[in-house]
């Protein structure tokens, strides 16, 4: 009987020399490649690059670090499994319910509403966005930005094509979400793929921006930044957190995921809940 051994197993202690090259092996990539990976979590970034190292067979940080400076497909592995872009359309259905109930109402009194999709990954949150402001009638007057480090994920999201396989799923968070059509009216199915309708992203800019190194761009009246601070170290999440209170205008709005939140992020006075359960918050006042 064959057996695959499952990503914990994967997992070993690294010892102190390995913690050493860790910090190197970083500091390699901000220098060499451009990306910054050192404000990430610690446990997080030690799970992926042991997965990593075990895909390439290779059995240790200083050759791994040997390997990454010599062969760039050998960075490219690296840098796809550190950038998990793993989602679905309309995730947390109680959200988007959110954003159609709470939220757009009060963007549709601004001529023209900026969103970002902060971490939009292969596209799955946006596209799900786009969708629900066609059906508030809001989606021609929108501007939407969707950003990302990953290329390979950012062309995927601009093609807005998904496996057939995962239509069911996204079938039941429309509907969940309060979806007003039937999601089959915004895509067709071609070579067991769905092809979302371009007029979708009609309104979309897709682009790549580090939120480890980037600047802000524009004025938003609503960032969404959905399972991305997860994978944040605390200070980065802090950091970030206030990225977005100084992009967000008077009384903006902020959408994080479900295991996401501002408390801990020395950012809280910025922000105050706007629907709590599904952790979208307002920007404070005083802090405009
Ligand atoms: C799990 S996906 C989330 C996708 C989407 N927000 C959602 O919830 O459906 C996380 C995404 O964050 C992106 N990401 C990781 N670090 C980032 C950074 N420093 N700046 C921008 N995006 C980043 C990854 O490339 C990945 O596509």
């Amino acid at each position: 009987m064959s057996m695959t051994l499952g990503e914990d197993q994967l997992i070993r202690a690294w010892d102190a020399h390995e913690e050493a090259a860790f910090t190197a092996l970083l500091d390699d990539i901000y220098n060499l490649h451009d990306h910054d990976f050192r404000g990430y979590s610690g446990a997080f970034l030690r799970r992926r690059l042991s997965l990593a190292m075990s895909r390439l067979e290779i059995g240790s940080v200083d050759q791994l670090r040997a390997r990454i400076n010599s062969d760039p497909r050998v960075f490219s592995t690296v840098f796809q499994h550190l950038t998990v872009s793993v989602s679905e359309m309309f995730r947390d259905p109680q959200y988007f319910r959110s954003l159609r109930d709470d939220v757009l109402p009060i963007l549709k009194t601004y001529s023209s509403p900026r969103i970002w999709v902060a971490g939009c990954g292969a596209g799955e949150e946006v596209y799900s966005i786009a969708i629900l402001l066609q059906e508030m009638g809001m989606l021609e007057c929108s501007l939407i930005y969707a950003t990302d480090i990953n290329p390979l994920a950012l062309r995927t999201a601009s093609l807005g094509i998904f496996p057939v396989a995962n239509l069911p799923a996204y079938t039941l968070n429309y509907r969940a979400a309060g979806g007003e059509a039937t999601l089959a009216d915004y895509y067709h199915v071609a070579y067991g793929t769905a092809v979302f309708d371009r007029q979708l992203r009609r309104r979309i800019v897709f682009a790549e921006h580090s939120l480890a190194t980037d600047a802000i761009f524009s004025e938003m009246q609503f960032v969404s930044c959905r399972n991305v601070l997860i994978y944040f170290n605390r200070e980065m999440q802090g950091r970030t957190i206030n990225m977005f209170a100084d992009t967000l205008c008077h009384r903006g709005f902020l959408g994080l995921g479900a295991r996401e939140g501002i408390a801990v992020t020395g950012a809280a006075a910025r922000f105050e809940s706007f629907v709590k359960p599904v952790k979208i918050y307002r920007k404070t006042p005083e802090f405009y």
